[in-house]
Protein backbone atom coordinates (compact mmCIF):
# COMPACT_ATOMS: atom_id res chain seq x y z
CA UNK A 1 0.00 0.00 0.00
CA UNK A 2 1.16 3.46 -1.00
CA UNK A 3 0.85 5.57 2.70
CA UNK A 4 -1.11 8.98 2.13
CA UNK A 5 1.98 10.36 3.59
CA UNK A 6 5.59 9.01 5.77
CA UNK A 7 8.79 10.46 7.23
CA UNK A 8 11.99 10.11 5.34
CA UNK A 9 14.68 9.19 7.94
CA UNK A 10 18.53 8.82 6.83
CA UNK A 11 21.73 7.33 8.63
CA UNK A 12 22.59 11.47 9.53
CA UNK A 13 19.35 11.22 11.16
CA UNK A 14 19.97 8.01 12.48
CA UNK A 15 23.26 8.67 13.90
CA UNK A 16 22.37 12.26 15.63
CA UNK A 17 19.66 10.04 17.43
CA UNK A 18 22.47 7.67 18.34
CA UNK A 19 24.67 10.33 19.49
CA UNK A 20 22.41 11.59 21.65
CA UNK A 21 21.99 7.63 23.42
CA UNK A 22 25.81 7.95 23.38
CA UNK A 23 25.48 11.29 25.53
CA UNK A 24 24.98 12.79 29.46
CA UNK A 25 21.98 13.62 28.48
CA UNK A 26 18.67 11.85 27.59
CA UNK A 27 16.07 15.53 28.29
CA UNK A 28 16.35 18.34 29.25
CA UNK A 29 20.04 18.63 27.92
CA UNK A 30 21.35 21.13 25.30
CA UNK A 31 20.02 19.86 21.93
CA UNK A 32 16.63 21.26 22.93
CA UNK A 33 17.55 24.77 23.03
CA UNK A 34 19.93 24.13 20.09
CA UNK A 35 16.61 22.92 17.85
CA UNK A 36 14.75 25.76 19.24
CA UNK A 37 17.31 28.26 18.38
CA UNK A 38 17.68 26.62 14.91
CA UNK A 39 13.71 26.69 14.14
CA UNK A 40 13.91 30.43 15.50
CA UNK A 41 16.40 31.36 13.09
CA UNK A 42 15.01 29.62 9.96
CA UNK A 43 11.75 31.69 10.65
CA UNK A 44 13.07 34.72 12.03
CA UNK A 45 10.98 34.12 15.35
CA UNK A 46 12.82 35.92 18.47
CA UNK A 47 11.44 33.15 20.52
CA UNK A 48 10.74 29.54 20.10
CA UNK A 49 9.69 27.02 22.34
CA UNK A 50 10.12 22.94 22.32
CA UNK A 51 7.01 20.97 23.56
CA UNK A 52 6.42 17.43 23.29
CA UNK A 53 4.25 17.74 20.48
CA UNK A 54 1.79 20.71 19.01
CA UNK A 55 -1.63 19.52 20.26
CA UNK A 56 0.23 20.86 23.79
CA UNK A 57 1.71 23.65 21.39
CA UNK A 58 -2.01 24.72 20.95
CA UNK A 59 -2.44 24.15 24.70
CA UNK A 60 0.09 26.69 26.27
CA UNK A 61 -0.71 29.12 23.46
CA UNK A 62 -4.21 29.59 24.39
CA UNK A 63 -3.08 29.69 27.70
CA UNK A 64 -0.27 32.32 27.42
CA UNK A 65 -2.58 33.65 25.17
CA UNK A 66 -4.89 33.98 28.68
CA UNK A 67 -7.98 32.15 27.60
CA UNK A 68 -9.92 30.40 29.86
CA UNK A 69 -13.83 29.85 31.40
CA UNK A 70 -16.17 32.69 29.59
CA UNK A 71 -14.05 33.08 26.82
CA UNK A 72 -14.26 31.97 23.19
CA UNK A 73 -12.08 30.12 20.83
CA UNK A 74 -13.12 29.99 17.33
CA UNK A 75 -11.31 28.15 14.78
CA UNK A 76 -11.75 26.19 11.50
CA UNK A 77 -14.15 23.18 11.67
CA UNK A 78 -11.94 21.67 8.65
CA UNK A 79 -8.79 20.68 10.81
CA UNK A 80 -7.85 18.18 13.23
CA UNK A 81 -9.63 17.93 16.41
CA UNK A 82 -6.71 19.67 18.07
CA UNK A 83 -7.65 22.87 16.78
CA UNK A 84 -10.25 23.45 18.70
CA UNK A 85 -9.37 21.42 21.57
CA UNK A 86 -6.91 23.72 23.04
CA UNK A 87 -9.73 25.75 23.91
CA UNK A 88 -11.59 23.35 25.58
CA UNK A 89 -8.38 22.26 27.95
CA UNK A 90 -8.90 25.52 29.06
CA UNK A 91 -12.42 25.96 30.17
CA UNK A 92 -13.47 28.18 27.03
CA UNK A 93 -16.22 27.63 25.21
CA UNK A 94 -15.15 26.93 21.06
CA UNK A 95 -17.03 28.15 17.96
CA UNK A 96 -16.29 28.18 14.15
CA UNK A 97 -15.74 29.87 11.05
CA UNK A 98 -16.98 28.59 8.06
CA UNK A 99 -13.53 27.35 5.18
CA UNK A 100 -13.53 29.23 1.91
CA UNK A 101 -13.99 26.77 -0.55
CA UNK A 102 -11.46 27.00 -3.08
CA UNK A 103 -8.65 27.92 -0.34
CA UNK A 104 -9.95 25.66 2.06
CA UNK A 105 -8.92 28.12 4.37
CA UNK A 106 -10.78 29.98 7.63
CA UNK A 107 -12.65 32.45 5.35
CA UNK A 108 -11.54 36.26 5.93
CA UNK A 109 -14.80 37.10 5.04
CA UNK A 110 -17.14 34.90 6.98
CA UNK A 111 -15.00 35.93 10.51
CA UNK A 112 -15.14 39.87 9.51
CA UNK A 113 -19.42 38.97 9.77
CA UNK A 114 -19.22 37.07 12.58
CA UNK A 115 -16.80 39.11 14.51
CA UNK A 116 -19.53 41.91 13.31
CA UNK A 117 -22.18 40.49 15.10
CA UNK A 118 -20.44 39.38 18.14
CA UNK A 119 -19.07 42.30 18.85
CA UNK A 120 -22.90 43.58 19.17
CA UNK A 121 -23.85 40.57 21.46
CA UNK A 122 -20.63 41.14 23.21
CA UNK A 123 -19.55 37.72 22.21
CA UNK A 124 -16.16 38.68 20.79
CA UNK A 125 -13.24 35.51 21.06
CA UNK A 126 -10.52 36.02 23.23
CA UNK A 127 -8.48 33.77 20.71
CA UNK A 128 -8.37 32.67 16.90
CA UNK A 129 -6.65 29.75 15.45
CA UNK A 130 -6.14 30.33 12.07
CA UNK A 131 -4.86 26.63 10.52
CA UNK A 132 -2.31 26.45 7.64
CA UNK A 133 -4.77 23.96 5.87
CA UNK A 134 -2.53 21.22 3.94
CA UNK A 135 0.34 23.33 4.31
CA UNK A 136 -1.14 26.27 2.92
CA UNK A 137 -1.65 29.63 5.49
CA UNK A 138 -4.86 31.34 5.37
CA UNK A 139 -5.45 35.36 4.71
CA UNK A 140 -3.39 36.19 7.15
CA UNK A 141 -2.97 39.79 6.57
CA UNK A 142 -6.63 40.21 7.06
CA UNK A 143 -7.28 38.08 9.99
CA UNK A 144 -4.24 39.97 11.33
CA UNK A 145 -5.94 43.65 10.95
CA UNK A 146 -9.27 41.96 12.33
CA UNK A 147 -6.83 41.00 15.50
CA UNK A 148 -6.10 44.41 15.55
CA UNK A 149 -9.82 45.86 15.16
CA UNK A 150 -11.21 43.45 17.55
CA UNK A 151 -8.45 42.21 20.03
CA UNK A 152 -7.96 39.13 19.63
CA UNK A 153 -4.94 36.51 19.96
CA UNK A 154 -4.04 35.43 16.19
CA UNK A 155 -2.69 31.81 17.13
CA UNK A 156 -1.72 30.14 13.53
CA UNK A 157 -1.35 26.58 13.33
CA UNK A 158 1.03 25.72 11.26
CA UNK A 159 1.23 21.78 12.01
CA UNK A 160 1.24 21.37 8.46
CA UNK A 161 3.41 24.13 7.33
CA UNK A 162 7.01 24.20 8.40
CA UNK A 163 9.03 25.78 5.91
CA UNK A 164 6.24 27.34 4.78
CA UNK A 165 5.80 31.03 3.82
CA UNK A 166 3.26 33.76 3.17
CA UNK A 167 3.99 37.39 2.20
CA UNK A 168 7.62 37.05 1.41
CA UNK A 169 8.52 35.46 4.99
CA UNK A 170 8.88 32.49 6.41
CA UNK A 171 5.25 31.49 8.61
CA UNK A 172 6.23 31.52 12.40
CA UNK A 173 7.89 34.43 11.76
CA UNK A 174 5.79 36.55 14.35
CA UNK A 175 4.53 39.20 11.72
CA UNK A 176 1.22 37.81 10.90
CA UNK A 177 0.49 35.74 13.98
CA UNK A 178 0.74 36.56 17.73
CA UNK A 179 2.01 32.81 18.36
CA UNK A 180 2.52 30.06 15.68
CA UNK A 181 2.58 26.59 16.46
CA UNK A 182 4.18 23.59 14.65
CA UNK A 183 3.80 19.84 14.84
CA UNK A 184 6.60 17.56 14.13
CA UNK A 185 4.65 14.22 14.29
CA UNK A 186 6.25 12.05 11.67
CA UNK A 187 3.55 12.22 8.54
CA UNK A 188 4.45 16.35 8.70
CA UNK A 189 7.25 18.30 7.07
CA UNK A 190 10.03 16.90 9.23
CA UNK A 191 9.80 14.77 12.59
CA UNK A 192 11.35 14.29 16.10
CA UNK A 193 8.84 11.14 16.15
CA UNK A 194 6.37 13.23 18.71
CA UNK A 195 7.08 17.18 18.82
CA UNK A 196 6.38 20.19 18.64
CA UNK A 197 7.12 24.42 18.97
CA UNK A 198 5.68 27.65 19.75
CA UNK A 199 7.09 30.66 17.91
CA UNK A 200 6.49 34.03 18.92
CA UNK A 201 7.85 37.77 18.68
CA UNK A 202 6.67 38.63 22.29
CA UNK A 203 9.58 37.55 25.39
CA UNK A 204 6.17 37.90 27.72
CA UNK A 205 4.36 35.05 25.83
CA UNK A 206 7.74 33.02 25.71
CA UNK A 207 8.15 33.43 29.16
CA UNK A 208 4.86 31.79 29.91
CA UNK A 209 5.27 29.47 27.96
CA UNK A 210 8.18 28.04 29.22
CA UNK A 211 6.84 28.16 32.57
CA UNK A 212 3.50 26.04 31.49
CA UNK A 213 5.57 23.48 29.60
CA UNK A 214 7.49 22.44 33.18
CA UNK A 215 5.64 22.50 35.38
CA UNK A 216 4.55 26.12 36.71
CA UNK A 217 8.87 25.73 37.79
CA UNK A 218 11.03 28.28 37.88
CA UNK A 219 14.79 28.44 38.85
CA UNK A 220 15.42 31.90 37.72
CA UNK A 221 15.29 34.31 40.96
CA UNK A 222 14.18 37.33 39.40
CA UNK A 223 10.78 35.14 38.79
CA UNK A 224 10.68 34.14 42.26
CA UNK A 225 8.03 35.57 45.31
CA UNK A 226 11.06 35.60 47.62
CA UNK A 227 14.64 35.44 48.30
CA UNK A 228 16.18 31.90 46.71
CA UNK A 229 16.69 29.80 50.00
CA UNK A 230 20.09 28.57 48.14
CA UNK A 231 21.21 26.60 44.95
CA UNK A 232 18.86 24.15 44.94
CA UNK A 233 15.70 26.35 45.25
CA UNK A 234 12.87 26.34 42.59
CA UNK A 235 9.43 27.86 43.03
CA UNK A 236 6.39 26.60 41.18
CA UNK A 237 4.21 29.95 40.45
CA UNK A 238 1.45 28.27 38.60
CA UNK A 239 -0.15 25.01 37.55
CA UNK A 240 1.68 24.03 34.45
CA UNK A 241 2.55 20.27 32.97
CA UNK A 242 5.15 18.13 31.65
CA UNK A 243 4.73 19.08 28.19
CA UNK A 244 8.96 18.82 27.55
CA UNK A 245 9.87 17.60 24.73
CA UNK A 246 13.66 14.71 25.15
CA UNK A 247 16.93 15.42 23.94
CA UNK A 248 16.42 12.73 21.03
CA UNK A 249 13.26 13.96 19.50
CA UNK A 250 15.51 17.15 19.38
CA UNK A 251 18.54 15.67 17.92
CA UNK A 252 16.42 14.05 15.10
CA UNK A 253 14.56 17.16 15.08
CA UNK A 254 17.42 19.20 14.07
CA UNK A 255 18.98 16.19 12.06
CA UNK A 256 15.55 16.40 10.05
CA UNK A 257 15.71 20.44 9.92
CA UNK A 258 19.16 20.42 8.17
CA UNK A 259 17.13 18.15 5.01
CA UNK A 260 13.96 21.09 4.95
CA UNK A 261 14.63 22.54 1.80
CA UNK A 262 15.49 19.21 0.01
CA UNK A 263 11.93 17.91 1.36
CA UNK A 264 10.08 20.79 0.62
CA UNK A 265 12.00 20.66 -3.18
CA UNK A 266 10.27 17.56 -3.48
CA UNK A 267 6.74 17.61 -2.21
CA UNK A 268 6.63 21.12 -4.46
CA UNK A 269 8.38 18.99 -7.30
CA UNK A 270 5.52 16.05 -6.63
CA UNK A 271 2.57 18.77 -6.16
CA UNK A 272 3.70 20.52 -9.78
CA UNK A 273 3.29 16.76 -10.82
CA UNK A 274 -0.13 16.05 -9.63
CA UNK A 275 -1.20 19.10 -10.81
CA UNK A 276 -0.50 18.56 -14.70
CA UNK A 277 -1.16 14.90 -14.26
CA UNK A 278 -4.87 16.08 -12.66
CA UNK A 279 -5.98 18.03 -15.51
CA UNK A 280 -7.85 16.37 -17.33
CA UNK A 281 -9.83 14.73 -14.10
CA UNK A 282 -13.41 16.10 -12.88
CA UNK A 283 -11.96 17.37 -9.64
CA UNK A 284 -10.97 20.50 -8.00
CA UNK A 285 -8.12 21.24 -6.26
CA UNK A 286 -7.33 23.26 -3.20
CA UNK A 287 -6.67 26.67 -5.04
CA UNK A 288 -2.96 29.04 -3.90
CA UNK A 289 -3.82 31.62 -1.36
CA UNK A 290 -2.89 34.89 -2.81
CA UNK A 291 0.18 35.64 -0.93
CA UNK A 292 1.20 32.06 0.44
CA UNK A 293 3.70 29.76 -0.48
CA UNK A 294 2.47 26.03 0.59
CA UNK A 295 4.44 23.11 2.33
CA UNK A 296 2.62 20.92 0.73
CA UNK A 297 2.08 18.62 4.17
CA UNK A 298 -1.15 17.34 1.84
CA UNK A 299 -2.42 17.00 -1.65
CA UNK A 300 -6.26 17.42 -1.60
CA UNK A 301 -8.64 16.82 -4.03
CA UNK A 302 -12.21 17.20 -4.20
CA UNK A 303 -14.62 15.38 -6.08
CA UNK A 304 -16.86 17.56 -8.73
CA UNK A 305 -20.03 15.75 -7.54
CA UNK A 306 -22.00 16.36 -11.11
CA UNK A 307 -19.68 13.98 -13.32
CA UNK A 308 -18.93 10.99 -10.90
CA UNK A 309 -19.78 7.60 -11.88
CA UNK A 310 -19.29 6.40 -8.54
CA UNK A 311 -19.39 7.88 -4.85
CA UNK A 312 -16.86 9.63 -2.82
CA UNK A 313 -17.01 6.35 -1.05
CA UNK A 314 -16.91 3.80 -3.26
CA UNK A 315 -14.02 5.88 -5.06
CA UNK A 316 -12.09 6.06 -1.38
CA UNK A 317 -12.53 2.38 -1.16
CA UNK A 318 -11.62 1.75 -4.54
CA UNK A 319 -8.24 3.71 -4.17
CA UNK A 320 -7.38 1.24 -1.19
CA UNK A 321 -8.11 -1.17 -3.17
CA UNK A 322 -5.74 -0.39 -5.95
CA UNK A 323 -2.86 -0.33 -3.19
CA UNK A 324 -3.05 3.35 -2.48
CA UNK A 325 -3.40 4.57 1.09
CA UNK A 326 -5.66 7.34 0.51
CA UNK A 327 -7.02 9.35 3.20
CA UNK A 328 -9.66 12.19 4.03
CA UNK A 329 -8.38 15.92 6.46
CA UNK A 330 -10.56 16.19 7.98
CA UNK A 331 -14.42 15.21 8.60
CA UNK A 332 -15.78 18.69 10.02
CA UNK A 333 -14.85 19.17 13.69
CA UNK A 334 -18.47 20.22 14.47
CA UNK A 335 -19.88 17.32 13.35
CA UNK A 336 -17.64 14.91 15.69
CA UNK A 337 -19.97 13.70 18.40
CA UNK A 338 -18.06 15.37 21.08
CA UNK A 339 -18.84 18.92 19.29
CA UNK A 340 -22.68 17.80 19.01
CA UNK A 341 -23.13 17.59 22.45
CA UNK A 342 -21.94 21.05 22.57
CA UNK A 343 -24.89 21.92 20.08
CA UNK A 344 -23.37 21.40 16.75
CA UNK A 345 -25.63 20.08 13.95
CA UNK A 346 -25.19 18.83 10.88
CA UNK A 347 -25.81 22.41 8.13
CA UNK A 348 -23.84 24.83 10.74
CA UNK A 349 -20.70 25.10 8.10
CA UNK A 350 -22.06 24.35 4.79
CA UNK A 351 -18.76 24.91 2.42
CA UNK A 352 -16.58 22.78 5.48
CA UNK A 353 -19.67 20.19 4.67
CA UNK A 354 -19.87 20.14 0.90
CA UNK A 355 -16.16 20.11 0.96
CA UNK A 356 -15.90 16.71 3.45
CA UNK A 357 -18.42 15.32 0.94
CA UNK A 358 -16.31 14.65 -1.71
CA UNK A 359 -12.54 15.16 -0.26
CA UNK A 360 -9.83 12.83 -0.74
CA UNK A 361 -5.68 13.36 -0.09
CA UNK A 362 -3.47 11.90 -2.29
CA UNK A 363 -0.11 10.53 -0.78
CA UNK A 364 2.46 12.79 -0.51
CA UNK A 365 5.81 12.68 0.80
CA UNK A 366 9.30 12.94 -0.37
CA UNK A 367 9.83 9.29 -0.75
CA UNK A 368 7.04 8.85 -3.02
CA UNK A 369 8.14 7.75 -6.60
CA UNK A 370 7.03 9.38 -10.14
CA UNK A 371 6.05 5.60 -10.99
CA UNK A 372 4.06 5.58 -7.60
CA UNK A 373 2.67 9.01 -8.29
CA UNK A 374 1.27 7.54 -12.34
CA UNK A 375 0.11 4.81 -10.22
CA UNK A 376 -1.95 6.96 -8.19
CA UNK A 377 -3.29 9.01 -10.73
CA UNK A 378 -3.81 6.08 -12.52
CA UNK A 379 -6.20 4.60 -10.13
CA UNK A 380 -8.05 7.57 -9.70
CA UNK A 381 -8.62 8.03 -13.67
CA UNK A 382 -9.74 4.54 -13.79
CA UNK A 383 -12.35 4.90 -10.98
CA UNK A 384 -13.48 8.89 -12.32
CA UNK A 385 -13.83 8.15 -16.21
C1 LIG B 1 -3.82 21.02 11.95
C2 LIG B 1 -3.26 20.23 13.09
N1 LIG B 1 -3.13 20.81 14.29
C3 LIG B 1 -2.62 20.16 15.34
C4 LIG B 1 -2.21 18.85 15.23
C5 LIG B 1 -1.68 18.15 16.44
O1 LIG B 1 -0.33 17.78 16.23
P1 LIG B 1 0.42 16.78 17.19
O2 LIG B 1 0.15 15.40 16.67
O3 LIG B 1 1.87 17.15 17.05
O4 LIG B 1 -0.09 16.98 18.56
C6 LIG B 1 -2.33 18.18 14.01
C7 LIG B 1 -1.91 16.79 13.90
O5 LIG B 1 -2.31 16.04 13.08
C8 LIG B 1 -2.86 18.90 12.90
O6 LIG B 1 -2.99 18.30 11.71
Amino acid sequence: MIPYARQSIDQSDISAVVEVLQSDWLTQGPLIERFEQAIAQRCGARHAVAVCNATAGLHLACLAAGLGSGDWLWTSPISFVASANCGRYCGASVDFVDIDPHTLTLDAAALALKLEQAARQGRLPKVVVAVAFAGQSADMRSIKALARQYGFTLIEDAAHAVGARYAGVAVGNGEFADMTVFSFHPVKIITSAEGGMVLTHRADLAQRLRLLRSHGVTRDSSQMTEESHGAWYYQQLELGFNYRITDLQAALGLSQLARLDEFLDRRRALAARYQTLLTSLPLRLQAPQPEAESAWHLFVVRLQGAHMQRSHREVFDGMRAAGVGVNLHYIPIHLQPYYRELGFKPGDFPQAEAYYAGALSLPMYPGLTEAQQDHVVDSLRGLLT
